[in-house]
């Protein structure tokens, strides 16, 4: 039977203008993922600086308003020996009221103990209604043991030898704009942080509308040349001066276009899981495969699960994920190598597939970005090969894909992770 060379099949010629403007597309997707990064650290790096900012101002303000205190109370420290001093034989209540009043404006607390140790006057400090002398006295010593943790006393000096001290805290505005930067920032960083995940999970759904909607409408578009193109074979059949062998190779084709488009369809829909023989799907995959590479890439498949295990699995996307990590893997070892594909059972329902190339590796810097859409290394890679594989295994089947290791030089290995389907009870 003769076959169609391939190089004499007809091709499309892909005119410059064409060709352009598919670089520039290329160019502006990845131009978006650069930007996207350094929009990141625009805002990072002002939301650091305004945090510096903030905390250095308010702990001038801090300081400021401590410095304050502290002479309000040396004030009241003098008016205190003042009256304790006098020489006037009156009643010093009077007095003693005005520098309360006087200190009350601030609203330091504060607690003079005289030289024999016993609190003998306070300021701004408030008992509850009603209590008793007892607790008022226990709420005192709170405050008092509470005040000598805080500051150093401010001595009051009696002459010969007496020295009471005043006790004071910051005032409660102190306190409160010493907390303020954290509670501000924090704050701030939690709403950032809230308004980050929700625009990124805005973007994401955006996304997902519009893989979903241009897989819909790449398998509509398809569907009506196909059956056109099927229609056409069987008309060239029945012409008994046509080749047959030649209908037979279209015919291969359009199956290939039957299998593409069906995959489009799938991934715009819900696609239906069926339990699938994993190892047997992948043997037949890099059977058709090793057709299609050169002689000097060798594959392996190392299947440690049981006979016939299943899993739960679209077959079309399933293949498609194979595909595109082997080919890929085809693509870093420039025709040279080994590709090894094992498969082994793990606890808890799970199976591991790992895929090993014997190509040039990813660098450390690029190991974050081989899922991003639109990052290719390639001359002619649109960069969506490992965005596809890992939105079909993730979201479409509950698994997992990421690079286990990577060495430049050496080999890359992904690593499939997908649930098992439980064995039926016997
Ligand atoms: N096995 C591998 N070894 C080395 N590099 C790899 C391997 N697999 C992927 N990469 C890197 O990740 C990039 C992204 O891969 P991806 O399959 O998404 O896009 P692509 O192959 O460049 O283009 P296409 O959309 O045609 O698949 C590649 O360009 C390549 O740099
Ligand atoms: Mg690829």
């Amino acid at each position: 039977m003769s076959t169609v060379p391939r190089e004499k099949k007809p091709r499309f010629t892909l005119r410059p203008e064409v060709l352009l403007n598919s670089l520039r597309l290329r160019r502006s997707v990845l131009d978006t993922y650069g930007q996207k990064n350094l929009y990141k650290f625009i805002i990072g790096f002002n939301l650091f600086l305004i945090s510096i900012g903030s905390l250095f101002y308010t702990n001038d303000l801090v300081s400021k308003l401590e410095e304050r205190e502290i002479r309000q109370m040396k004030l009241y420290a003098e008016g205190l020996r003042y009256a304790l001093t006098s020489d006037f034989n009156e009643d010093l209540t009077g007095i003693m009221q005005i520098i309360r009043e006087a200190n009350s404006f601030y609203e330091i607390p504060a607690i003079y103990v005289d030289d024999n140790n016993m609190p003998a006057d306070k300021i701004n400090i408030s008992f509850p209604e009603n209590a008793s002398p007892e607790t008022k006295e226990r709420i005192l010593n709170e405050q008092l043991s509470q005040m000598k943790k805080e500051h150093e006393p401010i001595p009051v000096e009696m002459g010969e030898g007496r020295v009471g001290y005043i006790y004071y805290s910051n005032s409660f505005l102190l306190t409160q704009l010493r907390y303020y930067p954290y509670i501000q920032l924090s704050g701030i960083f939690i709403i950032g942080f809230l308004a980050y995940l929700s625009f990124s999970a805005a973007r994401r759904a955006e996304q997902n509308r519009v893989w979903v909607g241009l897989a819909k409408e790449t398998a509509h578009q398809l569907g009506t040349p196909l059956s056109s193109l099927m229609a056409w074979i069987e008309y060239f059949r029945a012409d008994p001066d046509f080749d047959p062998s030649i209908a037979d190779e279209l015919e291969k084709d359009v199956q290939r276009l039957e299998m593409i488009t069906t995959r489009f369809s799938n991934i715009g829909s819900v696609p239906t899981l069926k339990d699938e023989d994993v190892a047997a799907i992948i043997t037949e995959f890099i059977t058709y495969l090793r057709k299609r590479v050169s002689t000097k890439v060798h594959f392996f498949i190392d299947n440690q699960l049981p006979e016939g295990h299943k899993v739960l699995l679209n077959r079309n996307l399933f293949e498609w994920v194979i595909e595109n990590v082997c080919k890929n893997a085809v693509d870093a070892m420039a025709g040279v190598g080994e590709i090894r594909i094992s498969l082994v059972p793990k606890q808890q329902g799970e199976i591991v597939i790992d895929i090993s190339d014997t190509g040039k590796g990813i660098s450390k810097a690029n190991l974050q970005k081989v899922f991003n859409p639109g990052f290719s290394t390639k001359k002619r890679g649109w960069g969506l090969g490992l965005t596809l594989a890992k939105r079909i295994i993730e979201n479409y089947h509950a698994g997992k894909l990421f690079v286990k290791s990577s060495e430049p030089g050496k080999g890359t290995t992904f690593r499939i992770i997908m649930q098992s389907t439980p064995a039926p009870p016997k």
